[in-house]
């Protein structure tokens, strides 16, 4: 049988010498493991006589808590060594400047996207989308032009040939206006509704405020007791936030859209001189959107029932409020792809939208 004396001696040394964690666990399996040291003498007490077990397993047993608590102190500091040299070794430098200006661009299409959406979100309207690619049902019957209605006339429309049928009236068409997102929209939710749709629209238009292409976003709240008060307040504030202004003068023409009644178009007031368009002052009138409360029989084609529930629907043109706000001239340039010109009007991209941290950020702009 060992000295236990020595072996303390011994084994304390061996575990002070331990270098690494690896050669640590080397030492205590050595110890204590299975066939470790401490562990084979504990199995030959059983050889010992009475007395000597007593005493010798009192003294291996106090020897193997020294052994396990000096492990344990070297395994923190060891841990902590490590811990230490891996820091050292993957500093981050804190102090290095900022990256260079990044060179991309936000499309002031797309930095309008974000207000507008940033407002009506705030109010508490969803975002809702519908396909580019629309049926005549969506974009025409279910909002109350049935086939050869002279409304259908109001905008030029672009048709595309339904392969599969000869009657023209199964043509799909690349929807005119995001209205078909009302329809699509009460298809699938029940009233409360209030959403709101943005996305591209096209008719065959071109010169400087019409291209084929454009965007709108389109509108909807329907519930037991919305009326024509919650539109105006809606649009009212819509537009203060939008032109980031305190008050703004607004007034609303009766006017005609099929899938509204009342209908009405909404002005804002402005000053128009030779050079300048200043919003929000003045003596004229510059026509926004157009609006109303949503017809009976688009209810009914949503799968509403009128007498039970009633609505109002708006609609703008996103590319036009982007010319109003950011002083664009033509709305042609908006998608000729000039890198020149989106450095020009684009976006810092860091600049986000939102009611909170500011909408357009007037310092982000590019210029
Ligand atoms: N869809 C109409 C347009 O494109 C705008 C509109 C939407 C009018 C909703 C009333 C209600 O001109």
């Amino acid at each position: 049988m060992e000295n236990i004396e020595e072996l303390k001696k011994e084994l304390t040394g061996s575990i002070e010498s331990a270098s690494d964690l690896k050669s640590l666990e080397e030492v205590r399996v050595a110890l204590l493991g299975k066939k470790g040291r401490i562990t084979e003498m504990m199995k030959n007490l059983a050889s010992l006589s009475p007395e000597e077990k007593k005493e010798m397993g009192r003294g291996l047993n106090i020897l193997k808590s020294e052994a396990e608590a000096a492990l344990e102190s070297r395994k923190e500091k060891l841990a902590a060594a490590e811990l230490n040299a891996k820091l050292e070794k993957e500093k981050v430098d804190v102090t290095l400047p900022v990256r260079p200006e990044c060179q991309g661009r936000i499309h002031p299409v797309s930095k309008i996207y974000e207000e507008v959406v940033a407002i009506f979100g705030e109010m508490g309207f969803e975002v809702a989308e519908g396909p580019d690619i629309e049926d005549q049902f969506h974009n025409f019957n279910a909002l109350n032009m049935p086939a050869n209605h002279p409304a259908r006339q109001m905008q030029d429309t672009f048709y595309i040939p339904n392969l599969e049928s000869d009657n023209f009236d199964d043509s799909y068409v690349v929807r005119t206006h995001t209205s078909p997102v009302q329809i699509r929209t009460m298809e699938n939710k029940r009233p409360p509704i209030r959403v709101v749709a943005p996305g591209r629209t096209y008719r065959s238009d071109y010169d400087a405020t019409h291209t084929p292409m454009f965007h709108q976003i389109e509108g909807l709240v329907i519930d037991k007791t919305t009326t024509m008060a919650h539109l105006k307040g809606c649009l009212y504030d819509f537009v203060k936030a939008f032109f980031e202004l305190d008050d703004i003068p607004v007034r609303y023409r009766p006017s005609y859209f099929p899938f509204t009644e009342p209908s009405a178009e909404m002005d804002i007031g402005c000053l128009k001189t030779k050079t300048e368009l200043k919003i929000g002052a003045g003596t004229d009138w510059l026509e926004i959107l157009g609006c109303g409360m949503v017809h009976p029989n688009v209810l009914r084609a949503g799968g509403i029932d009128p007498d039970e529930y009633q609505g109002f629907a708006f609609g703008l043109g996103l590319d036009r409020l982007a010319m109003l706000k950011y002083g664009i001239p033509d709305l042609r340039t908006f998608f000729e792809s000039d890198v020149r010109w989106l450095k020009h009007y684009g976006f810092v991209p860091l600049d986000e939208s939102s009611m909170t941290g500011g909408l357009s950020n007037n310092g982000g702009l590019a210029r």
